[in-house]
């Protein structure tokens, strides 16, 4: 055999044990398969150094900024209509709020009572959560969920029931955040559109905060008043606006600080 084919021959098998060895390291891939059921849109669990997560980090800074006339700790989230970008904003807070150095404790609750999708963004199974602790008195601590983060507690909305606005403002609902005001440091409720059903008009009065999140490019502005008067008529106290879907005209590098 000639030196040139003898290299070859020595080229293919140092190949071919290194395709042996990358199958040896198959079980750090089940890491990357745990974190790809959570939606891609979460960017603060993906990537926290990112411009976008940084977006989220200033929000927090501004909720935590607010003391007049005492720092909000349970936030409503909604919107005028579906679609706007609630659940997404929900959650990206909570990681953002969940990743603060003083570990404040974080429950992010689903009260979507009707098509919740909090945990299905994140990737996981539940078939209980909080409509069950309305009804037939299931126990908190028993329907919670992690993704991993110990400070970061996940409430799925539980079964579709049939009288979600009743739930909502039931006795119980109070008992429910009476409970959770005391356990947590912060508390978000993801919570279904205005203009097309009553549940955030009921809850959003009872949270020390309401943040309303607009879409660009689809947030109609007489819809957006329309959602915000009920809002205020049910003395909902609005903080502030987020708007969702941004393109970015401006350089990115404006954005990016290091
Ligand atoms: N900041 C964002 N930028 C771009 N796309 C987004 C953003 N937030 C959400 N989306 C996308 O918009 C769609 C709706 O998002 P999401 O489910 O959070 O809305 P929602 O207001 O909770 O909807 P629903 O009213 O049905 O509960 C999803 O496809 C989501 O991935
Ligand atoms: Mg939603």
């Amino acid at each position: 055999m000639g030196k040139f084919t003898e290299a070859l021959k020595k080229a293919a098998e140092r190949r071919l044990e290194r395709v042996e060895k990358k199958e040896e390291i198959k079980p750090y891939v089940i890491r990357t398969v745990a974190d790809s059921r959570i939606d891609p849109h979460i960017v603060a669990y993906f990537d926290s150094s990112s411009p976008i997560s940084e977006q989220y980090r200033i929000l927090r800074t501004n909720l935590q900024a607010i003391d007049k006339p005492s720092a909000p700790k349970v936030l409503a989230l909604t919107s005028s209509i579906h679609g706007e970008g609630k659940t997404v904003t929900s959650i990206n807070l909570g990681i953002t709020f969940a990743h603060d150095l003083n570990k404040k404790s974080i429950l992010l609750v689903d009260a979507d009572l009707r098509k919740g999708t909090l945990t299905k963004t994140l990737g996981l199974n539940a078939d209980k959560g909080l409509s069950d602790i309305l009804t037939n008195g299931t126990k908190i601590e028993d329907v919670l969920l992690s993704i991993g983060r110990e400070n970061l507690h996940i409430l799925p909305s539980g079964k579709k029931p049939h009288n979600p606005a009743e739930l909502i403002g039931s006795q119980k609902m109070k008992d429910f955040l009476a409970e959770v005001r005391k356990k947590y440091d912060y508390v978000f409720f993801d919570c279904p559109p205005v203009i097309p059903v009553t549940d955030a008009s009921i809850l959003a009065p009872q949270c020390d905060g309401t943040v309303m999140i607009l879409q660009a490019g689809r947030t109609q502005r007489g819809v957006l008043t329309h959602a915000q008067d009920r809002l205020r008529t049910v003395k909902a106290n609005i903080l502030g606006f987020v708007m969702t879907n941004i393109e970015y005209h401006i350089p990115e590098y404006i954005y990016r600080y290091l």
